[in-house]
């Protein structure tokens, strides 16, 4: 082709799980069935600038994050090129620029792999789209994007579309994949419409265990057969439920959902906690409220210290209010983030 030179730029969202990814196997292949909330506020933007090159050579990339030149994310992007290059052959033609932001603070604890590999992936796609003598449709782009996102880090796979997206082959969604994310396309009940999620952010330091170093940990783990046909139980009756819009059970799954997965890290060799004394402050403040108002406010973790809160638009000013007077106590500086669900990933 002779595109010599151009830019393309995306914003793609962060997500929560609700039945959560933890094992897999080769190539990114998830070892159980996840369904995530898709994010609003939370988001990585990225824009690509690319120009041609006389040798296809090598990967020739420069990363800029927040304005600033950037070498420890080179690495990532490296492993992440070598991946994808079976499935985009230009990629060494080009030098590229990757300068990318996060809405969100750097180093939150909230995990920007997600929506950082899938603002790339989508970028790297529309450039495809740009060089392509064909139409691509856009289903195809979104498939592709997630297909990609996924080899970068499974769960952005599930951030390049909204409201709520799965991930892994099983019988409750015929078209789900391995490869890639699906959109949850039944009907979801209005009770889920702007479904809320405050993120009181624990401990915002480095993760103490990589998500790599993680699923690892479901190799020979004792109870991984388990887990995973639970995930698959989990999910089945999920997808009743966000229809039916039963958010008393809503809560039941969400957060045995969230403690199982810890559960596995407490149960692995080598073993480890991710929760703090404070995220089971917060989580008792949680089930207390719970009782005391009447409330389907619920919790739910990711591999780490922070507490993503789940709610109904119509609880908001009130648990607001119980964030403020209650629980900012508990946040590292008194930090949070308002977020809701969204409707994935936008081009700029
Ligand atoms: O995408 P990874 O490999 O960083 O895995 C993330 C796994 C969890 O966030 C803990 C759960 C999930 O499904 O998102």
């Amino acid at each position: 082709s002779n595109l010599e030179l151009g830019s393309v730029k995306w914003s793609s969202p962060s997500n929560i799980a609700l039945v959560k990814y933890w094992g897999k196997r080769k190539n990114q292949i998830p070892a159980n069935p996840s369904i995530s909330f898709t994010l609003s506020n939370s988001k990585t933007i990225t824009e690509l600038s690319f120009s041609k090159k006389p040798e296809a050579d090598k990967f020739s990339f420069d990363v800029y994050f927040e304005g600033e030149r950037n070498e420890a994310f080179k690495p990532k992007i490296q492993t992440f090129f070598e991946r994808i290059e079976p499935y985009m052959s230009f990629l060494k033609n080009y030098r590229f620029k990757i300068d990318t932001k996060n809405t969100f603070p750097h180093s939150s604890g909230i995990a920007s792999s997600a929506s950082g590999m899938s603002a790339i992936a989508l970028c790297l796609m529309d450039m495809e789209r740009l060089l392509s003598t064909n139409e691509i449709s856009d289903d195809y782009f979104n498939r592709k994007a997630s297909f990609l996102a996924r080899l970068g880090s499974g769960s952005a796979c599930r951030s390049i579309e909204g409201e709520l997206v799965i991930w892994g082959e099983n019988k409750s969604f015929a078209d789900s994949s391995d490869l890639f994310g699906v959109r949850f396309t039944e009907t979801l009940h209005p009770n889920f419409k702007d479904y809320q999620d405050a993120i009181l952010l624990v401990d915002k330091g480095e993760k103490q265990v990589s998500s790599t170093v993680g699923h690892k940990l479901m190799e020979g783990h004792p109870y991984a057969p388990q887990r995973f046909e639970q995930a698959h139980r989990n999910l089945a009756e999920l997808k009743e439920v966000l229809i039916s819009g039963d958010l008393k059970r809503f809560v039941e799954i969400v957060e045995s959902e969230a403690l199982t997965l810890h559960a596995m890290m407490m149960t692995s060799m080598p073993y480890f906690i991710l929760m703090k004394p404070n995220t089971l402050e917060i989580i008792q403040k949680i089930w207390r409220y719970r009782a005391e108002n009447n409330s389907l406010l619920c919790f739910t973790l990711d591999a780490g210290a922070n507490v993503h809160m789940l709610f109904p638009k119509s609880e908001a000013s009130q648990v607001y209010e119980f964030i403020k007077s209650q629980l900012v106590a508990y946040c590292q500086n008194g930090h949070y983030i308002c977020d809701s669900i969204g409707d994935g990933a936008m081009k700029l």
